[in-house]
């Protein structure tokens, strides 16, 4: 059963109900690969996931992940376009690369923030780059896509890096973006989600 405060499962319902099978979708934050399968399992073997992580350890995991679920599963430099393409792709960058990336747009763009669960939370995602990666993911998003931030406000530089996507998204403008914010009201620095829907 999803218990009502659990955020993970309510960003990956409110991104894979926008998917629809052939399309792009992209992983901000690989980790152990569990977003960037919800998203493949909706694009199919038709479509393309792109998931970007930092570390060696969270592409292996979210690699062996995939292909065991039956996904075709490729590594793809950071210095080049990446064509559209089937199957999934594993780039092992800086989110804030997204936009030298990719070149087209995306029905849906995931980051789940902070840090690889079981690894080192010193290697964890920072206010400058993720906030690079959000303004570049809203650029690639086309009328009817959405853009899911879980920010984690407890680890260090987490409440900062919340505030700065926060104050992002709800600067858009209300004719061309709908903006979701999502948390428990009754739980301290718990985990919360904020969507952008691009509209028009
Ligand atoms: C909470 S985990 C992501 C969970 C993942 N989406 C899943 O489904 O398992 C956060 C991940 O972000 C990665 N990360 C941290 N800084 C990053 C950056 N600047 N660019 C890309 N990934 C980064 C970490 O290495 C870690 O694996």
């Amino acid at each position: 059963m999803t218990s009502l405060t659990r955020i993970v499962p309510w960003s990956q319902q409110l991104i894979c109900e926008v998917l629809h099978p052939g399309e792009l979708a992209v992983d901000l934050t690989a980790g152990r690969g569990r977003d960037t399968l919800a998203m493949a399992r909706v694009v199919g073997s038709e479509g393309q996931v792109v998931a970007f992580d930092l570390q060696p350890a969270a592409l292996e995991q979210t690699s062996d992940l995939l292909q065991r679920h039956g996904f075709v599963v490729h590594s793809w430099p950071a210095d080049k376009i990446l064509p559209r393409s089937a199957g999934v792709f594993l780039v092992q960058a800086c989110h804030s690369t997204v936009g030298k990336v990719l070149p087209s747009p995306a029905r849906a763009i995931m980051a789940n923030l902070g840090y690889l669960p079981g690894g080192d939370p010193l290697l964890v995602t920072r206010p400058s780059t993720t906030l690079a990666a959000v303004q570049q993911s809203l650029d690639l998003l086309a009328c009817g896509s959405r853009l899911a931030v879980t920010v984690y406000p407890s680890h260090p530089g987490g409440q900062e890096e919340g505030a700065l996507v926060d104050r992002l998204l709800r600067s858009l403008p209300s004719d061309r973006w709908h903006v979701l914010s999502l948390r428990a009201a009754n739980i301290s620095q718990a985990p919360y989600l904020l969507v952008a829907e691009r509209i028009g």
